[in-house]
């Protein structure tokens, strides 16, 4: 059995694209045969690691690669505050949330106490973020009493049946629900001199009105706050107001997925949905969570959630349990303690910089923008169309793995560079990966132009 080649991931593993020698083709056939045709590997020669350690995954050999990827251990690989909080629940109590527990609630008091200005009052506990979209959804359905829902044309909101219809990102493989409506993402880079705000509220209008037309009275706006997958749209902040008030107006509810852009990871508030000056239904929250433990969940207004609780219990055998829940406490106050959405700012501002002077030199940098720690480099075959060079930016991501700097790619296009680095990069990280990005793109393209600013 053999990997599929997949399209749709531009940095996925391709049988027979490069050598990877015999050992690694053995590794490689036994997880096919074991684990099926589903699973993909990333880059065109595959990684194993055996350790991580704040920003740096090892490899078997002991080389040491920098994890500007992965947003899940966003406070560094096994950070030691939270290896410590769940190896002392581990060995005290695990149970689940059918008995009282005060990690939960001392959980709960934090994280609503971080959305202040809202009306979000409970918060609900999954393993997975695709979970906590899923209930946001059932939530979404039984509130307004419709089904449709729109996402913008990238999006990825997770697995489940009910949510990979919602997740265009997926291919076209995965059937979107005939209750889905996809909406342009607002891509300021590609809409010169438009006003953003007008035109993105203008689509989710559109898409409500179509829905109508169509007997499918709509239940909800879901979007990624920072459009991770879309391509990485931070600007300009504020622009999804009149969607929000649109969706509302149709009797939906608006929900931000926060599980790429939360926890601190765009710098300055520890929400996406802040920047925007948003107040949502509901905001769904995972990933660096539990810096690698499983625990995601959802915020609510009482309002979203008070008929759903009302109609059908909800338990999660998993979700909410004592050590997942103090693994996720530990995050929250090791980003306190550390100081880490001010310092997501700061050293964040150094490498959009870092990386935006590389544009004087590569001619094939479209556009950078980011906000905090979290950086989009649009690569294009020409500056003047802005057309994408996806086969570029699939060199650069493998040049980059071959010199031990891991990111990846997103974007319709699949061609946007996705850089997102644990929240306690330091400043010398910055420029090794500034500098190996330059190394990269003169290797992927064959030349620079010049000095670099
Ligand atoms: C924006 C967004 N929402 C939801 C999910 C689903 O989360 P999980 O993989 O934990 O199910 C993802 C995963 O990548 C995501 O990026």
């Amino acid at each position: 059995m053999t990997s599929t080649i997949d399209l749709n991931m531009v940095n996925a593993y391709i049988p027979g694209r490069a050598d990877v020698g015999p050992e690694m083709a053995a590794q490689i056939a036994r997880r096919d045969a074991l684990l099926g045709p589903a699973y993909r590997l990333m880059y065109e020669r595959p990684l194993q690691f055996v350790r991580g350690e704040g920003a740096w995954l090892i490899d078997p050999q002991g080389r040491r690669f920098l994890d500007i990827y992965n947003n899940v251990t966003s406070l560094g690989h096994c950070h030691p505050a939270v290896v410590e909080a769940i190896r002392r629940q581990a060995g005290t109590l695990q149970t689940n949330t059918r008995y009282i527990h005060d990690t939960i609630l001392e959980l709960a008091e934090r994280l609503l106490a971080s959305v202040p200005g809202t009306d979000l009052a409970h918060l609900m506990l999954t393993c997975t973020g695709s979970e906590a979209n899923d209930l946001a959804y059932r939530m979404a359905k039984v509130r307004t009493g419709g089904t449709g829902i729109i996402v913008t044309e990238t999006a990825y909101h997770g697995f489940t049946d009910a949510v990979s219809q919602f997740s265009p990102s997926l291919g076209a493989g995965v059937d979107l629900g005939a209750h889905v409506r996809t909406v342009p993402a607002p891509r300021l880079y590609h809409a010169e001199g438009a006003d953003l705000a007008a035109r993105f509220t203008r689509d989710v209008e559109v898409a409500i009105a179509d829905l109508k037309r169509h007997g499918i009275k709509p239940a909800m706006l879901i979007v990624d706050t920072l459009f991770t997958s879309d391509g990485i749209l931070p600007d300009p902040a504020g622009f999804l107001t009149g969607a929000a008030d649109a969706i509302r107006a149709a009797g939906g509810l608006f929900v931000a997925d926060e599980v790429q852009p939360g926890f601190g990871r765009t710098g300055g508030q520890m929400w996406g949905f802040q920047r925007h000056g948003l107040k949502p239904d509901v905001v769904t929250i995972g990933k660096p969570m539990g810096n690698g433990q499983p625990i995601a969940g959802l915020m609510a207004t009482h309002d979203a959630l008070e008929r759903f609780g009302q109609d059908s219990r909800y338990f999660n055998t998993f979700a909410g349990n004592t050590v997942s829940c103090a693994a996720a406490l530990a995050v929250m106050k090791t980003i306190e303690r550390e100081d880490l959405i001010v310092r997501a700012d700061t050293v964040g501002t150094k490498l959009n910089k870092g990386i935006a002077g590389l544009a004087n030199r590569h001619e094939a940098i479209g556009d950078v923008r980011g906000v905090g720690l979290f950086v989009g480099v649009e690569l294009v075959a020409d500056r003047a169309t802005r057309a994408p060079d996806r086969a570029l930016t699939s060199r650069v991501v493998n040049a980059m793995r071959d010199r031990g700097v891991l990111l990846s790619a997103c974007a319709i296009g699949h061609n946007v560079l996705k850089i997102r680095p644990p929240l306690i990069l330091t400043e010398d990280q910055v420029d090794l990966v500034v500098t190996t990005l330059d190394d990269a793109l003169i290797e992927a393209a064959g030349h620079a132009l010049g000095a670099a600013a």
